[in-house]
């Protein structure tokens, strides 16, 4: 078991690494101080596999739980969705004491922090991460919240949970796309705030991908020890907390423009990862090496790196709708070295610039292969018909 503070004052938690935790949560909340009333909120693919456990671990303990399942994915992350969840805490008469219990993703946990943020003016609740993305990053930190139909996370509330309980085994039934796209947050910590997780996830990426224990336990602990200190350091996100964004300037812009359907949300960010350190070699702030070591990780995580065919004008029109723009201008996070970031703004002209090169490099890189090629089919006899 390993146990990561996370030092906010009066609202300071723990994160719980422990496998095998989601089946004992009734003695947790228990020991939490947790009054008799809770509600599990979770979404259907969730509640097939770890719902009726956690139901029973709860009503062992003595509490008496209620509980909503919600449909899955982003299209659930909506103020109607925490509707129906306050409609339920209403309907069966939910205190101030009593508590959420967020079983689920990253959806799951915003939605469900949300309504715990806004019932009564706020009640306790605990997160249950079962994906990677909400064990590393999501359940960690405070930020809770839903979608409006004119973009992403606009509606929310900075609400921390009283627990966070992250429980690695139930990341064997997440199917291996979301595993992989979780991995890309995962090296995001390596680069932007220690250069020896970095080399470590180098060397462990088979281990990862195989879902080895040691090596995973190993990726959600440090992660979620980074994220604390980060979120420690600057609650509100009013700057420090921006160098979380590495990867996420390009990455959200990819995100939107697939429209949430094509690229789920850490496929865009391994993107990001690779593209933003292209660009900081181009603006200056760091070795091709830098950039070189990070694209070969992310490839080496089984995701895409690769910028994918869109104009310049759409890609800077949708890095304009993110949060990240402040006065007008894109806050930026750049890679100086593995391990140590810093945040300046990107100007149009200088990211246009790199833009071109970038699809002129592509050009000419295709070009040269292309007639490697045909040497190579040459030399070997191999002619085309
Ligand atoms: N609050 C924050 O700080 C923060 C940070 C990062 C991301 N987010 C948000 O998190 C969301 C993405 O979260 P996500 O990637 O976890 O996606 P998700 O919650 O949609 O889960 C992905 C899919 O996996 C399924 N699933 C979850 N756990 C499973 C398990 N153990 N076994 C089988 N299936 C399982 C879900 O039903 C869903 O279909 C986005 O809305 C994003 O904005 C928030
Ligand atoms: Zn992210």
């Amino acid at each position: 078991m390993q146990t990561i503070p996370v030092s906010l004052g009066e609202r300071s938690y723990d994160i719980v690494v422990e496998a095998g935790i989601s089946a004992a949560l009734g003695d947790r909340l228990r020991k939490l101080g947790a009054s008799k009333k809770v509600c599990v909120v979770t979404d259907r693919h969730v509640a097939r596999h770890y719902l009726e456990r956690t139901v029973r671990s709860l009503r062992k303990a003595g509490f008496e739980p209620d509980s909503v399942v919600l449909p899955p994915g982003e299209q659930a992350k909506t103020l109607a969705t925490a509707a129906r969840i306050l409609d339920a805490l209403a309907k069966h008469k939910f205190e101030r004491s009593s508590t959420l219990i967020a079983l689920g993703g990253g959806v799951v946990g915003d939605v469900t922090g949300f309504a715990a943020a806004v019932y009564q003016r706020g009640i306790p609740f605990v997160q249950v991460p079962t994906t990677l993305v909400a064990q590393v990053d999501s359940s960690v930190g405070g930020k809770t919240g839903v979608d409006h139909r004119l973009g992403k996370n606009l509606i929310g509330a900075f609400h921390q949970p009283k627990a966070v309980f992250v429980d690695p085994d139930t990341l064997r039934t997440l199917p291996r796309r979301e595993w992989v796209a979780g991995l890309a947050e995962v090296i995001k910590y390596g680069i932007i705030a220690d250069e020896r997780f970095f080399a470590f996830l180098e060397g462990a990426m088979p281990a990862l991908l195989k879902l080895e224990d040691d090596a995973v336990i190993r990726a959600i602990t440090r992660s979620c020890e980074i994220k604390a200190q980060v979120v420690a350091d600057d609650e509100r996100e009013s700057d420090r907390r921006r160098i979380l964004n590495y990867g996420h300037t390009i990455g959200h812009a990819l995100e939107s423009l697939s429209g949430y359907r094509g690229l789920i949300h850490g496929e865009a960010v391994g993107i990001g990862l690779a593209q933003e350190a292209d660009l900081a070699v181009h603006l200056g702030f760091c070795e091709g090496d830098v950039a070189a070591r990070i694209r070969d990780l992310v490839q080496r995580a089984a995701l895409q790196a690769e910028m994918p065919k869109a104009s310049f004008a759409s890609l800077w029109g949708a890095m304009q709708h993110d949060k990240k723009v402040v006065g007008g201008k894109v806050i930026g996070v750049w890679p100086v070295r593995i391990g140590e970031v810093v945040m300046r703004p990107l100007e149009k002209p200088a990211c246009a610039d790199w833009y071109r090169g970038l699809w002129r490099r592509k050009a000419d890189g295709s070009t040269r292969s292309q007639s490697l090629q045909r040497r190579g089919r040459r030399s070997t006899g191999l002619r085309g018909r």
